[in-house]
């Protein structure tokens, strides 16, 4: 069996590093190019310390597609993601994102140029098996409980917000239904600001703080009763690797952006 050629578009980062040790460790997949700025022209087990990973990093997508790679993993920044995506639809390739930060019309757009193209997108807000797990829950949980809010938690370095998560959750809980508002933002006293922002029908806040890693609450209200959905992630990058090692290996089977990993998983 042919071994499925991976570029990763930020290999020197904190995910992107994890996932490029991922990558060459696994028998089925070949790191055949790496993006990042201020490594470019070196070799990537140099930059992130793995003996061994040959791969070249290179400063662009055009310039590392060349190669032409059967899936390109985004891993970079908000601001550089949507031309990579683009460039790697471009150049035939599938795409995963992991990036944070890409909003709806982003979405769209890469949508459009991906079903021209007959190749895959799959866009997941959060590899880790805890967070699919909770938007997984959440959307049973918002079938029968019609008020929630969302609470997204991060380091206060994190350029984004709201995460990726909270983004892709709400995006998710949206196709259930909009959470109710008892007092409707218009009606409420005090700056509209302290009930977060509504984003396609949920509230979600954000909070950026040190100490933070990722972590993301789903709150759910009833009559008397509540149901709180945490998802918490420790310091290391290690959760989002055995995820994002499933979407590359799945996303050769789409067409157009699918979004969160249990699309392609039997949950
Ligand atoms: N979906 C998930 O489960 C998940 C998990 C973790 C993180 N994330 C998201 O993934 C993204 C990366 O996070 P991180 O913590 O790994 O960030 P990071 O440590 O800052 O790494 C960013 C990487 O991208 C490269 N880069 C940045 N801008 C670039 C550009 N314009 N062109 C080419 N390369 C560029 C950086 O190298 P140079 O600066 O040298 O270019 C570096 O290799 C964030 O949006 C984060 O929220 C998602």
């Amino acid at each position: 069996m042919s071994k499925i050629r991976v570029c990763v578009a930020g290999a020197t980062g904190w995910a992107g590093s994890a996932l490029s040790r991922g990558i060459f460790a696994a028998p089925d997949m070949e790191l055949v190019a790496a993006i990042a700025r201020s490594h470019a022209g070196q070799v990537l087990g140099e930059a992130i310390g793995v003996p061994g990973l040959s791969t070249p990093i290179s400063a662009t997508a055009a310039e590392a597609l060349k190669v032409k790679p059967d899936v390109l993993v985004e891993y970079t920044r908000p601001e550089s993601a949507k031309v990579n995506v683009l460039a790697a639809l471009g150049s035939e390739a599938h795409v995963v994102v992991g990036t944070s930060g890409l909003t709806n019309d982003d979405y769209r757009d890469i949508d459009d140029v991906a079903r021209q193209a007959k190749r895959g997108v799959l866009a997941v807000g959060n590899f880790a098996i805890t967070a699919v797990l909770l938007q997984k829950f959440a959307e049973i949980a918002a079938k029968y409980i019609p008020h929630w809010e969302i609470i997204d938690y991060a380091q206060s370095s994190k350029i984004d917000a709201p995460s990726g998560t909270a983004r892709e959750l709400a995006a998710r809980l949206s196709k259930v239904r909009e959470s109710q508002l008892d007092v409707p933002l218009d009606a409420m006293q005090g700056p509209k600001e302290s009930r977060g922002v509504r984003l396609e029908g949920s509230q979600v806040h954000s909070v950026r703080l040190p100490g933070y890693v990722i972590s993301v609450d789903a709150i759910f209200g009833i009559g008397d009763q509540k149901l709180i959905l945490r998802h918490e992630s420790g310091t290391s990058p290690e959760p989002y690797v055995t995820g994002a090692l499933l979407a590359i290996r799945k996303v050769g089977g789409l067409v157009g952006l699918h979004r969160g990993l249990d699309s392609v998983m039997d949950l």
